[in-house]
């Protein structure tokens, strides 16, 4: 409840706000834990040997399995959740936010299975067994620890060969947010050895990227 507050709150602050309490908390509580270690982040070239450049997510869209069991973590408007029903045609799609005050039904498109999930990622992912999904989207929460945490809890629903996918792989945005989903995919696609298939281009340097579970 206390993170649903937190985030309606956050959601309704200005941008110059938002830049200014970024550049405050950097000049005055600079989180050096989450510098530690950019420098060592490294992805072995055996493991993008096979990924594709895509000008866009949306391109990307287009290479990716169709009529496949799909969620979205992190849905907001239902921008992308449209996106993904135009290109990918799930036969499942489950969409899952802590808040859907702010999401439009008309990205729907009716005649597909979608479900809405009003919870938090963890309590979301909890509810499906393992091997479940074709591949999973991920744009919940960009702290370190939540992706790490998303990250643990997505890896087995995921079947053998699928996919997880990561919008915003970066370490900073242009209203100077800290993210941590770089530093946290990459360790994992280093200790876990997942192989990338997919990089999309960004204009903003907030780029996505697919890594593939193995298949043994
Ligand atoms: C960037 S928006 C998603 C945008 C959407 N994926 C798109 O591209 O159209 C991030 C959303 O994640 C939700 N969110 C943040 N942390 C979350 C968490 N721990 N569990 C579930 N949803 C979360 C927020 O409420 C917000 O609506």
């Amino acid at each position: 409840m206390k993170k649903k507050i937190e985030f309606i709150v956050r959601s309704l602050l200005p941008d110059r706000i938002k830049k200014i309490h970024h550049i405050a908390r950097e000049i005055f509580f600079s989180d050096k834990k989450l510098n530690k270690g950019i420098r060592e982040l490294h992805i072995d070239q055996d493991l993008l040997n096979n990924c594709m450049f895509c000008e866009n997510r949306r391109t990307m869209l287009n290479f990716l399995p169709k009529n496949s069991i799909v969620a979205e973590l992190g849905t907001e408007k239902g921008i992308f959740a449209k996106q993904i029903i135009e290109r990918t045609s799930p036969i499942e799609l489950h969409l899952c936010d802590v808040n859907f005050t702010k999401f439009d039904n008309n990205n729907i498109i009716s005649g597909r299975s979608v479900k809405k999930h009003e919870k938090n990622t963890l309590e979301f992912l909890d509810t499906f067994p393992k091997d479940f999904f074709d591949w999973i989207y991920i744009d919940a929460s960009h702290a370190y620890k939540d992706v790490v945490n998303d990250i643990k809890a997505a890896k087995s629903k995921v079947k053998k060969g699928g996919l997880l996918i990561f919008n915003d792989f970066a370490h900073i945005n242009p209203y100077l947010a800290r993210f941590g989903v770089m530093k946290a995919v990459s360790e994992f696609i280093k200790n876990e050895r997942w192989t990338v298939k997919y990089f999309a281009f960004n204009h903003s340097a907030l780029y996505d990227i697919a890594i593939q579970r193995p298949l043994d």
